[in-house]
């Protein structure tokens, strides 16, 4: 595949050196993963050539057919992984995706409520420095403070007070499951649209092993490259019981047509232009992938390994937020360590392992510095690491924060780290 890179050296030297990057080191971001062969190289396939503003069927160009075969497919098997009735496979990403969403339900100026981006909650679900703390009222529900849990009481009292037009359940770094029923039932309460960004634990909802937010939200939307596997991009689904909660009953006319006609018209053309067909049809491929029984084994993996991870970390004396993880990731609370995340982050770069610095609730610290890291196995599960190896990973990263300032035992952790990813080739067949 390289190959055809041989014509520009200068390129050709940087992806080698991404390849031997990934290959030496140990990727514990909880948001990035490694997708397979297929799905690269339908992502550096010939669709990207096609201009195919529209959908399938109703394009604004000629010479659609075969584009609109990878978009139907990739609509049809993400419909079938999380038993949607609707599904756009157009956002170029998350962020994307959920601006589509509150272009569709909100006008500016009406009240948000998501989760604190300072207690895990995601930029792009009411930030200042976003776009939905900018063009929206934005506010925010925060953890509780003894448990680090959601607080479903204190939820309830914040969209009382606030009435919010939309609140919004799902995060970048919580660790536990959401109880979306409850959630429903306070946004029914307040009159209030409920929408779910399963970005996150997306590929383990897939097959079954989370709640499935599609029952009890009106929209649902997520990113397709974390615990999916899939290419860089978003979604945007709704359930089989969408029409009711969105009120669309009430209108005349075919139902899935006047979903069509919200929410695909907000994607193209209100965000975006021409979507990306390469991506579309990695997305179809991934979502291929999702469906496959191996997925299943694979989800499963990525929990035992999350889990085992979490509780080697407790047993070395590091604190993780609200005790423990039920899903890919868990927050790790360095406090008691006497090192800030940003120091951490450093520490365990310099030893050949990638995570970030991240906010802890109720943090005191800013977050270009934070309290603490995240940490994630979809990306080491991928590899095929099992739970010994979270267990010597643990060791790891163990010795690399007590050993902060130590050069020569951060390069001697560095060496073992490489050790370990020798054991399991990433990408071989691209050198
Ligand atoms: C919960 C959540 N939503 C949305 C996004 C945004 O995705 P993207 O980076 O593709 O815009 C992220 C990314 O990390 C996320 O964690």
């Amino acid at each position: 595949m390289l190959n055809y890179l041989n014509s520009d050296p200068e390129v050709l030297q940087i992806a080698k050196l991404e390849i031997e990057r990934l290959q030496d080191n140990l990727e514990l971001i909880a948001s990035e993963n490694f997708v397979s062969l297929a799905v690269l190289s339908a992502a550096g396939s010939v669709l990207t050539n096609k201009y195919a503003e529209g959908y399938p069927g109703k394009r604004y160009y000629g010479g659609c057919e075969n584009v609109d075969l990878a978009e139907d497919l990739a609509r049809e098997r993400i419909k079938r992984i999380f038993d949607a009735e609707y599904a756009n496979v157009q956002p170029h990403s998350g962020s994307q995706a959920n601006m589509g969403v509150y272009m569709a339900l909100l006008n500016p100026g009406d009240t948000i409520l998501g989760l604190s981006l300072d207690h895990g909650g995601h930029l792009t679900h009411g930030s200042p420095v976003n776009f939905s703390g900018q063009l929206y009222r934005a506010v925010s529900y925060q953890l509780n403070k003894e448990t680090k849990l959601l607080d479903y009481n204190l939820i309830e009292d914040m969209a009382v007070k606030e009435k919010p037009k939309l609140i919004i359940a799902g995060a970048s770094a919580y660790s536990r499951e959401w109880d979306y029923q409850t959630f429903r039932e306070i946004a029914d309460k307040v009159g209030a649209f409920l929408v779910c960004d399963m970005s996150h634990p997306a590929g383990l909802i897939a097959k079954g092993l989370l709640t499935n937010p599609l029952k009890y939200c009106d929209v649902v939307t997520s990113t397709t490259h974390k615990t999916l596997r899939g290419p860089r991009g978003g979604v945007i689904l709704l359930g089989k019981d969408s029409e009711n909660k969105l009120g669309i009953k009430t209108m005349k006319g075919d139902r899935l047509k006047l979903m069509s006609e919200i929410f695909d018209s907000m994607i193209m053309p209100g965000i975006q232009g021409g979507p990306l067909m390469h991506i579309i049809m990695a997305k179809a491929v991934a979502f291929g992938e999702v469906l496959n029984d191996s997925f299943e084994e694979y989800a499963k993996q990525i929990l035992k390994n999350s889990k085992r991870l979490s509780q080697k970390l407790i047993e070395y004396g590091f604190e993780i937020i609200s005790g423990g993880t039920d899903n890919h990731l868990m927050l790790v609370d360095l406090t008691n360590k006497g090192i800030s995340g940003k120091k951490a982050e450093k520490a365990l770069e310099t030893a050949g392992i990638t995570v970030n610095k991240n906010m802890i609730p109720f943090d005191t610290k800013s977050p270009f510095v934070t309290s603490g890291i995240r940490i994630g196995t979809p990306a080491v599960t991928t590899r095929g690491m099992k739970e010994k190896d979270m267990e010597i990973i643990a060791g790891l990263i163990n010795s690399a924060v007590n050993n902060h300032d130590k050069e020569e035992t951060l390069a001697s952790i560095k060496s073992d780290v490489k050790d370990l990813c020798s054991k399991f080739p990433l990408y071989k067949e691209l050198n």
